[in-house]
C-alpha cells in the first residue's frame, strides 16, 4: 500500500521525560542531561519518535522548573548548553526528535525582567508584568484565584501595587498585551529553533491573555466539571482570567515562525474540558499542531465514558485537524493507580496506542510505575503543600525512573538520596527485569508500539466505534485501505462475550494477556477480565 507523506509528529509517539527523575549521572540525586543522553538508546529501543523534556532552564525551582529565570540557558543542575547540544546531536543521530517545554505565561520572580519590573513604577519593564492598584479598600484588584491556592495577586510594598500570578507568587504573569514581551518571546523561540530543537510544548497557553478590564470571575457552584479537582480554584468560572481571543493571534505568529523552519511541531498544554475551547487552538490549521487532549485522564474506568469522549472528540475535530491523546503526565496520577491496577493499565496502554492520533507516553508508564506514597516530611510539590495538603499533590507520579534492581534502581549512585523516594516495588518493576520477560508491561508497550509503527491502519487509519457490544466493553475498528483491525477492550473484572458475526473472523495480533490467542471467530469472542485484544480481520470477512 502506497503511504501518503505523514509528518513525523502525526505518525510518531512522544515520550515525556521529567528530567529531575529520569537518570542522575553526577550523584546529586537529581536527574540531568548526561543521564538523558545515556538513556536515549533505550528510548529508541522502546520505539519512540520524539522526547519532550519538561523545563531544563535556570530556575529557583519553586515549581520545579516551571518558574524560569532565563529562557535561553540551561540550569547548571542539569548541565551546560554544550551538554544540551550534545543531547540534541545524539538524539538526532538516533532519529529521535527533541521537544522542549516553553513557559510563556509567567517567569520566575527571580528573572531579571521581573527584578527590573518591580524595581520602580517607571522602570521600562514595569509593563512587562501585570501590575494594578489596589481597590479603594486596599484589597486586590479583582477576585481572581491562583491555581496553586489563594488569591492570584501579590502586594508589593515598595511600589505599592499588586502583581498577578496565576500560579505561585514566585511565578508572576507576563503581560502579553505588551508588544515587547511578544517580541522577546519570539526571540526565545527563534533561539531554540536555530539550535535545532524540533518543537515546543507550550505551558498553559490558554492563560497568556486576560480580560482587558480585569473583570471578576463569576462564582461557580457545580464543582469542577470534567477537569481536574483544583479545590478552591474551582469555585469560579474562569472566563476572564484565561481563554481570551488575543492568544490566537500570538499562536498564529508562533506558527508562522515554526513553519518558516520546516518540519517543527507546536504542541500546547490545553488543559481544557470544553470541546469548543480545545479545538479553537487548532485555529484554521494555522495555530497549534497538537493541542493536548486530556479529556480521558479524569474519567472513571468505564467503557461507556471512554467511548463517549473519544466519539465526541472525533466528531468535533475540525477538518484536517489531527487528534492526540494524553493519558499520563507529570501533573496527574499514574495510570495504574488511577484505574485501579496493572490489568487496567495494560488495557489502557492498548487504548492509548491504538486510538487515532498522536499518543504521548509519560516516562515509567511503560514499565507499569504506580504512584508512590510520599511521607509528609518529603513532600516537594508546592501545589501539594499549598492546596492538597501534606501527602497529596504531584510528587507520587514524579518519582525516579526504575532502571534496574540495584540500590537506587540505577537512577542514581548507591548511597545518594534521590530527590523523591523510589517506589517500594523497584526490585521487580524495572527496565532490566522486564526487558526479556514476555509477560511484562514493557514487552506489552514495545509490541504495541511496534504494531502501531508497522500498521498503517493504526498510525493513520480511520476510527469507527462498534455498537452492539456488552456495556463494559469499548470496541472499535481501525482501517486503512484493505487493512482492517478490531480493538476490543474489556473494562470489567469478569469475562464478556462479544457477538460480531458480521465481522467474520480474524487473527489476534496482540492481547493484554501474555499468551498467544491466534485465530478467532468473531461470532463468539470471549474477552477475559480486563482483557484488551487487537485483531486483524480476515480480508473479505
Ligand atoms: C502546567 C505544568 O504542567 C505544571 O507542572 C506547572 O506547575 C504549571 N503549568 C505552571 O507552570
Amino acid at each position: 500500500m502506497a503511504e501518503r507523506k505523514i509528518p513525523w509528529w502525526q505518525k510518531g509517539i512522544i515520550y515525556q521525560i521529567y528530567p529531575r527523575s529520569f537518570k542522575d549521572s553526577n550523584g546529586d540525586g537529581i536527574g540531568d542531561l548526561h543521564g538523558i543522553i545515556e538513556k536515549l538508546e533505550y528510548v529508541k529501543w522502546l520505539g519512540m519518535d520524539a522526547i519532550w523534556i519538561s523545563p531544563i532552564y535556570p530556575s529557583p525551582m519553586a515549581d520545579f522548573g516551571y518558574d524560569v529565570s532565563d529562557y535561553v540557558g540551561i540550569h547548571p543542575m542539569f548541565g551546560t548548553m554544550e551538554d544540551f547540544e550534545r543531547l540534541l546531536g545524539t538524539a538526532h543521530s538516533l532519529d529521535l526528535k527533541v521537544i522542549l517545554d516553553f513557559v510563556p505565561n509567567h517567569s520566575s520572580d527571580q528573572h531579571p525582567w521581573f527584578q527590573e519590573s518591580k524595581s520602580s513604577r517607571d522602570n521600562p519593564k514595569r509593563d512587562w508584568y501585570v501590575w494594578r492598584d489596589p481597590k479603594p479598600d486596599g484589597g486586590p484588584p479583582n477576585n481572581w484565584l491562583s491555581v496553586f491556592g489563594g488569591i492570584a495577586w501579590e502586594w508589593d510594598g515598595t511600589t505599592e501595587q499588586y502583581y498577578l500570578h496565576s500560579f505561585l507568587k514566585e511565578q508572576p504573569d507576563l503581560n502579553w498585551r505588551n508588544p515587547e514581551v511578544q517580541q522577546a518571546m519570539l526571540d526565545v523561540l527563534r533561539f531554540w529553533l536555530d539550535k535545532g530543537v524540533d518543537g515546543v510544548r507550550i505551558d498553559v497557553i490558554f492563560k497568556i491573555f486576560k480580560d482587558l478590564q480585569l473583570r471578576d470571575n463569576p462564582p461557580r457552584t457545580d464543582g469542577h466539571g470534567h477537569g481536574k479537582n483544583l479545590g478552591e480554584y474551582d469555585s469560579q468560572y474562569h472566563i476572564y482570567d484565561q481563554l481570551q481571543p488575543e492568544a490566537h493571534e500570538v499562536l498564529r505568529a508562533f506558527r508562522r515562525l515554526f513553519d518558516s523552519y520546516g518540519d517543527r511541531v507546536l504542541i500546547g498544554e490545553t488543559h481544557l474540558f470544553n470541546w469548543a475551547d480545545l479545538v479553537a487552538f487548532y485555529g484554521d490549521r494555522d495555530e497549534l499542531h497538537v493541542p493536548f487532549n486530556f479529556a480521558l485522564i479524569y474519567l472513571d474506568w468505564d467503557a461507556a465514558s471512554f467511548r463517549r469522549v473519544v466519539d465526541e472528540y472525533e466528531a468535533v475535530l475540525p477538518l484536517g485537524a489531527w487528534p492526540n491523546y494524553v493519558l499520563g503526565c507529570h501533573d496527574d496520577h499514574r495510570i495504574a493507580t488511577r484505574y485501579g491496577g496493572m490489568a487496567q493499565a495494560r488495557t489502557a496502554a492498548m487504548l492509548l496506542l491504538t486510538l487515532r492520533g498522536t499518543p504521548t507516553v509519560y516516562y515509567g508508564e511503560e514499565i507499569g510505575m504506580a504512584d508512590v506514597a510520599i511521607p509528609p516530611e518529603q513532600v516537594q510539590d508546592p501545589w501539594g503543600l499549598q492546596v492538597k495538603g501534606i501527602g497529596a499533590g504531584r510528587d507520587p507520579e514524579r518519582t525516579p525512573m526504575q532502571w534496574d534492581g540495584s540500590p537506587n534502581a540505577g537512577f542514581t549512585a548507591e548511597g545518594v538520596v534521590p530527590w523523591l523516594p523510589l517506589a517500594p516495588d523497584f526490585a521487580t518493576v524495572n527496565v532490566a527485569a522486564e526487558k526479556d520477560d514476555v509477560s511484562s508491561m514493557l514487552t506489552l508497550y514495545r509490541r504495541l508500539i511496534q504494531l502501531r509503527r508497522d500498521m498503517p491502519a493504526l498510525h493513520v487509519g480511520q476510527y469507527r466505534p462498534v455498537d452492539g457490544v456488552p456495556a463494559d466493553c469499548f470496541v472499535y475498528l481501525r482501517q486503512e485501505g484493505d487493512q482492517r483491525l478490531l480493538v476490543a477492550l474489556n473494562f470489567c473484572a469478569d469475562e464478556r462475550e462479544l457477538t460480531l458475526s458480521y465481522l467474520g473472523d480474524g487473527t489476534v495480533m496482540l492481547s493484554t494477556y501474555p499468551d498467544e490467542r491466534g485465530h478467532v471467530d468473531l461470532s463468539a469472542l470471549v474477552l477475559r477480565p480486563h482483557e484488551g485484544v487487537l485483531i486483524e480481520l480476515t480480508a473479505g470477512g
